[in-house]
Parts: C-alpha cells; sequence; structure tokens
C-alpha cells in the first residue's frame, strides 16, 4: 500500500501531481458510480488527484468518421492520454457494462494504432442496488483491457452490492469497510503505476510470454 513519505512519491513523469482520470459508466444525474468516484475524489493519496470526465455529448461509434471524430472523443482522448491512470466506475446493465461505456471505451481506441488506452494502468470499482455489486460487468470490462493493452489493478475489488443503503441523501458513501477499500484502490493504483514505470523490465509483455 502507498504510504505518505514513502521512498516513492505519486508523481507523474514531469513532476507534477499524479493525475487520475475516473471515468463513471452512467449518464444518470443521481448515479451511484459518479457518487463513487466523488468519494474516491476525497480519499485519494496526497499528491494525486482525480478528474472525472463525463461521457455525455460522445455519439454513437461510427467507424467512418474515426480518423476524424467529434471533438468531444478528441477531448476524451487527450484527456486520457493526459492521465496518468484510469479508473472506471461502471454500472452493471444486463450482466455486462453499459452501452455508452463500451461506445466511449470503442472510439478511444481507434483508429487502430492510434489508442488512448494504450498501456495504461487501470483500476475497476462499481455500484448497483443488487447483491452482486456489479462483478458480472466489472469481469466483462477487464476483459477489454486485454486487446487495448492495459494494464489492471487485480485488487481489491470494489464491487458496492445494496449500493443505495450505503450513500446518504447528499451522495456521501458513509459505509466505512467500502471507503477503506476505495482507499486500498486508490494506493495501490499509485504504486502500481510507478512501478510499471520505474521497472519497465519486470512486467511481463504481451506476446512475449
Ligand atoms: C440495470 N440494473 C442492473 N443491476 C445489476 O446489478 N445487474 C444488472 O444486470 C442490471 N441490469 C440493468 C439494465 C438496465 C438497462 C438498467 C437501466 C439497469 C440496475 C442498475 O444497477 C442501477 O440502475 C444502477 O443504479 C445504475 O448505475 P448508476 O446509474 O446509479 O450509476
Amino acid at each position: 500500500m502507498f504510504r505518505r513519505g514513502a521512498a516513492i512519491e505519486p508523481r507523474s513523469m514531469n513532476n507534477t501531481p499524479f493525475r487520475i482520470l475516473g471515468i463513471p459508466g452512467s449518464l444518470r444525474k443521481g448515479s451511484l458510480n459518479r457518487m463513487a468516484l466523488q468519494t474516491a475524489q476525497q480519499l485519494v493519496p496526497e499528491n494525486a488527484s482525480i478528474e472525472i470526465f463525463e461521457l455525455g455529448g460522445i455519439p454513437p461509434f461510427n467507424q467512418d468518421q474515426e480518423r476524424q471524430p467529434p471533438a468531444r472523443v478528441s477531448e476524451f482522448k487527450s484527456r486520457i492520454r493526459a492521465a496518468d491512470a484510469i479508473l472506471f466506475a461502471t454500472p452493471e446493465y444486463n450482466y455486462s457494462i453499459p452501452g455508452v461505456l463500451k461506445n466511449a471505451i470503442d472510439w478511444a481506441s481507434r483508429p487502430y494504432g492510434d489508442s488512448a488506452w494504450e498501456g495504461k494502468p487501470v483500476a475497476v470499482m462499481g455500484a448497483s442496488p443488487s447483491m452482486l455489486g456489479t462483478a458480472r460487468a466489472q469481469y466483462h470490462l477487464r476483459q477489454c483491457f486485454i486487446f487495448l493493452n492495459m494494464y489492471p489493478m487485480n485488487g481489491p475489488e470494489v464491487m458496492i452490492a445494496n449500493a443505495p443503503d450505503r450513500f446518504d441523501t447528499q451522495g456521501q458513501l458513509t459505509d466505512e469497510r467500502t471507503r477503506g477499500l476505495i482507499r486500498q484502490l486508490l494506493d495501490g493504483l499509485v504504486q502500481w503505476s510507478l512501478r510499471l514505470r520505474n521497472e519497465p523490465s519486470r512486467v511481463p509483455v504481451l506476446g512475449s510470454l
């Protein structure tokens, strides 16, 4: 776990604070997943920050436009590239990830050879009113990381089940155990990202196994 004052400082390459891009997979105003990301903004380690990118305004993917994408897509790709790491908060729709999230992932992965996701460290969490807390959606999302060549944190798995009971009316996550898990995820994401950057030779390279 990242500890404040430890040998490796959570800074990005140019010595600015470590930047995480948080992506909620829901457009809904009262989204539990956006609330989870807003909570993460409060729990992020010192010298790191989370900016939230809203997927609103990203049109349905059309491969005819992938070389001249809509402005919102270009902005999305720039924001991904500027980030040191990605944090998805995904709802579960019909046992998978929402179409708006998959659509945005597809846009940012194109055209072939110009994916914004390439080599990005990534962490996942998700909130649902159900008992399984987006488990099935999270595993579908993780499957995408393979082709995208992203580097996912394996744990902790933050699956926020019975989510409406864990947030208060102001959207604050009140459940201490879940707050602890999110803190652990964020500390781990910073450490994982720095480790990938500082020790590339210790990371297995796809295709060389
Ligand atoms: C859902 N929901 C849902 N929940 C779940 O745990 N498993 C599921 O498969 C589904 N399927 C599903 C499909 C569709 C089309 C909708 C609209 C909803 C419920 C879902 O978890 C709930 O609406 C969450 O609150 C959505 O996340 P946000 O918008 O609160 O972030």
